[in-house]
């Protein structure tokens, strides 16, 4: 008896706790939360180096220097990028040959160290981001053929 009615309330606060989770949520670190950060949608906290202040959230989002359909005119564009190539052995920036994994691409985000340890241009922001962000941002370009299009 007792024991059915802990049970009772345990499912009750669990049914109460799965309303009040927004059904429409998209999960962390998914590709769709990665997409809205790559269009300016989600949270997105960078700088450029040299500057102390944030960039305002709509200069930070990727697709305002990896698209062609930027809306914004940033200070440079990027380039194109493509899942496929970002995970192909080649030479980037004049250096050795070198492919992106999520670890290495988190980490350009955040200190601009590419994978073959050569640093980019500081045109492009360094970015404050938690782990889930990140994945999120990688598992989009990585299911995205043509990104920026979709
Ligand atoms: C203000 C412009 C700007 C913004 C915003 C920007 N980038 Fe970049 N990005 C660049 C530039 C410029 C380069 C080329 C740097 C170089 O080659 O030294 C670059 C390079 C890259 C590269 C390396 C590509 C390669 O093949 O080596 C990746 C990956 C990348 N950006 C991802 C992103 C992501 C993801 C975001 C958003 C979280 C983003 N960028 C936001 C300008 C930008």
């Amino acid at each position: 008896m007792l024991l059915g009615v802990m049970l009772g309330v345990l499912s009750l606060s669990w049914l109460l706790q799965a309303e009040a989770a927004p059904a429409s949520a998209p999960a962390p670190g998914s590709a769709v939360t990665g997409r809205s950060m790559f269009f300016g949608d989600g949270p997105l906290q960078a700088a450029i180096v040299g500057h102390p202040e944030a960039l305002p959230p709509r200069l930070a989002a990727c697709a305002n220097c990896h698209t062609d359909a930027a809306g914004v005119k940033a200070a440079s564009f990027g380039p194109r990028l493509d899942g496929s190539r970002m995970t192909e052995m080649r030479g980037r920036r004049g250096g050795p040959p070198s492919a992106f994994t999520l670890t290495s691409f988190c980490q350009m985000l955040r200190t601009g160290v590419d994978p073959a340890s050569i640093l980019i241009t500081r045109q492009m922001p360094r970015y404050t981001l938690d782990d889930n962000q990140c994945l999120g941002l990688w598992r989009y370009l990585m299911e995205t053929n043509d990104v920026g299009s979709n």
